[in-house]
C-alpha cells in the first residue's frame, strides 16, 4: 500500500489498483466495489469481520486498546456526566443538547409515552410466559400500523418518530412485564424522569405504592448509556439490512430486537445470569465451568466473556463494575451471584486459555447482576439492552438512509450441483 491512496492486487496475473478509503481512526478500508467488474472475482469474509458495511461518523471502537467513543466522546465521560436522555439526543441529533433542546426532547418523550389503547388488547393475546423479547419485537412492528411512517429524516417528523420510539419502547417493555405477571398496567407519568418512570411502570401497585429510590433510577440511567451504541454489530447491521430495503423504521428496529435476542449477542446478559445460577447450584465450582469452556468437545462458552472486536477489557464492563461497587456499597443488597461472578472473572483472567485468546469480560458480564439488584427479572434483561440501544439503532439507520446507501445484497460462492435435468415426479 505504501504512501499511495491505492492498494494493488494481482489476480491471475492481472494487477488492479483499489482505492483506499481513509478513516479518522486509522482503520482504513480498501474499496473493492470494482473488483468483480475488473477481475471476475468476489471476496469471501466469513462473519464480515474484515468488511466495512458503512462509512459512519457515529461510534469509534479501538478493540486493542479497549476504547469506545460515541460521536467523539469517551464512553466514560458520557456515563460519568450525562443522563441517558442527553446521550440519546446526542445519538439521534449528532451533538449534546443545550438545556432548551433537552427540555424540548424531554417534552416529546413525555407526549409520546403512551401507546394507542387498541394496542393494549395485543398483550392479552400472548401467553403468560411468553418471552418479553418476542412480545417487544411484535409490538414494535405493530407500531407501524398505528403511527405514520416517517417521510423525511431531515424535518420535525424525524424528531417526533425518534422520540416516539424511545419513549414507547420503554412503555411496551414495562407493559409486557406487567402482563407476564398478570398485573394491571401502570401508565407513564409526566412528572417522572425517563428511568424513574420505567421503574414505576414496572413495579408500582395500587395496594403497595412503589418507592422510587433515586440511586436505582441513576444506576438504570447509567446502564442504559452503556448500551447506547456499538458500531456495526449484529443487531445494528440487521436494522440497516432491513432499512436498506426501505422497509419502515419500526420494522427495521424490530429486526434489530430479534437479532439482539441471540445469546451470542445481547441475549448474553440473560445467559450470564443463568450460567451463574447454574454455577451456584453446582456449589460455586467455577473451575468446573472454566474447564467446560476450554473443552473443545463441549459447546459451552463462558457467557459474558470474549468479544468480536475487543481484545482487551471491554470499557463498558469496567464501567458496569464501577456501578456494581456504587450500588452494592450504598444499599444492603446481597446477591450470591456477584461473588461467583467475581471468582469466575478472576479464574478466567489468570487462565492461559483466556489470556492467549485475549478473552475478557464484555458488557454483559456484570450488567445482569446490576439489573437483578434493581429488581428486573432475568427474562427482561435483553429487553433492557433494547431500551438502551434504541437511540443507537435510530442514529445508525438515519445515517444510512441520509447517505443514500444501496440495498444490502451480498453475493455467495456457490458450491451446489451443476445444471440437472428435470425428472417427472413419477420417474424419480
Ligand atoms: N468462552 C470460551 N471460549 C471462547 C469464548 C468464550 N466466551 N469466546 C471465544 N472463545 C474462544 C473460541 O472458542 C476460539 O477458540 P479457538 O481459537 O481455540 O478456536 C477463540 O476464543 C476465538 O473465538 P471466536 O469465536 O473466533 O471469537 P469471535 O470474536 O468470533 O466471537 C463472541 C465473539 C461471539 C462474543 C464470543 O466471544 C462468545 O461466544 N462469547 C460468549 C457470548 C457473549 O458473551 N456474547 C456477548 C458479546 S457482547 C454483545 O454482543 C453485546
Amino acid at each position: 500500500m505504501g504512501e499511495s491512496n491505492y492498494a494493488s492486487l494481482e489476480v491471475n496475473g492481472k494487477k488492479i489498483e483499489l482505492p483506499i478509503i481513509e478513516s479518522s481512526d486509522g482503520d482504513n478500508g480498501i474499496d473493492i466495489s470494482r473488483l468483480r467488474a475488473e477481475t471476475g472475482y468476489i471476496t469471501f469474509d466469513n462473519g464480515f469481520s474484515n468488511t466495512a458495511s458503512s462509512i459512519s461518523n457515529i461510534t469509534h471502537i479501538d478493540g486493542e486498546q479497549g476504547e469506545l467513543r460515541i460521536r467523539g466522546y469517551n464512553i466514560e465521560d458520557l456515563v460519568h456526566n450525562c443522563s441517558f436522555r442527553e446521550v440519546a439526543y446526542l445519538l439521534v441529533h449528532g451533538s449534546l443538547p443545550t438545556r432548551d433542546q433537552l427540555t424540548a426532547f424531554s417534552s416529546y418523550l413525555n407526549e409520546h409515552s403512551l401507546i394507542d389503547e387498541d394496542m393494549h388488547h395485543f398483550f392479552s393475546g400472548f401467553p403468560r410466559n411468553g418471552h418479553p423479547m418476542a412480545i417487544l419485537a411484535a409490538m414494535v412492528t405493530s407500531l407501524s400500523s398505528f403511527y405514520p411512517d416517517l417521510e423525511d429524516t431531515k424535518d420535525q417528523s424525524f424528531d417526533i418518530t425518534a422520540a416516539r420510539l424511545v419513549s414507547k419502547v420503554r412503555t411496551i417493555a414495562a407493559f409486557s412485564y406487567r402482563k407476564s405477571k398478570g398485573q394491571a398496567l401502570v401508565y407513564p407519568r409526566h412528572d417522572l424522569n425517563y428511568c424513574s418512570n420505567f421503574l414505576n411502570m414496572m413495579f408500582d401497585s395500587s395496594v403497595k405504592p412503589y418507592h422510587i429510590d433515586p440511586l436505582y433510577a441513576k444506576i438504570l440511567d447509567k446502564l442504559l448509556i452503556l448500551h447506547v451504541d456499538h458500531g456495526q454489530n449484529c443487531s445494528t447491521t440487521a436494522v440497516k439490512l432491513i432499512g436498506s430495503a426501505k422497509a419502515n423504521l419500526y420494522a427495521a428496529i424490530s429486526a434489530g430486537i430479534c437479532a439482539l435476542w441471540g445469546p451470542l449477542h445481547g441475549g448474553a446478559n440473560q445467559a450470564v445470569v443463568e450460567m451463574l445460577e447454574n454455577i451456584m447450584a453446582d456449589d460455586g465450582d467455577v473451575q468446573k465451568y472454566i474447564g467446560m469452556a476450554k473443552d473443545r468437545d463441549n459447546a459451552f462458552r463462558l457467557m459474558g466473556f470474549g468479544h468480536a472486536i475487543y481484545k482487551n477489557y471491554d470499557p463498558r464492563a469496567k464501567l458496569a463494575k464501577e456501578l456494581v461497587d456504587e450500588l452494592f456499597s450504598s444499599r444492603e443488597i446481597n446477591d450470591p451471584l456477584l461473588d461467583i461472578a467475581r471468582k469466575l472473572e478472576a479464574a478466567a483472567l489468570s487462565d492461559e486459555f483466556f489470556i492467549e485468546r485475549k478473552l475478557y469480560p464484555n458488557i454483559d458480564f456484570y450488567t445482569g447482576i446490576l439489573y437483578r439488584a434493581l429488581g428486573i427479572p432475568t427474562n427482561m434483561l435483553t429487553v433492557m439492552f433494547v431500551i438502551g440501544r434504541l437511540p443507537g439503532w435510530i442514529a445508525q439507520w438515519k445515517e444510512f438512509i441520509d447517505n443514500k446507501s444501496r440495498i444490502f445484497r451480498p453475493r455467495q460462492i456457490y458450491v451446489g450441483p451443476d445444471l440437472r435435468s428435470f425428472v417427472e415426479i413419477d420417474k424419480r
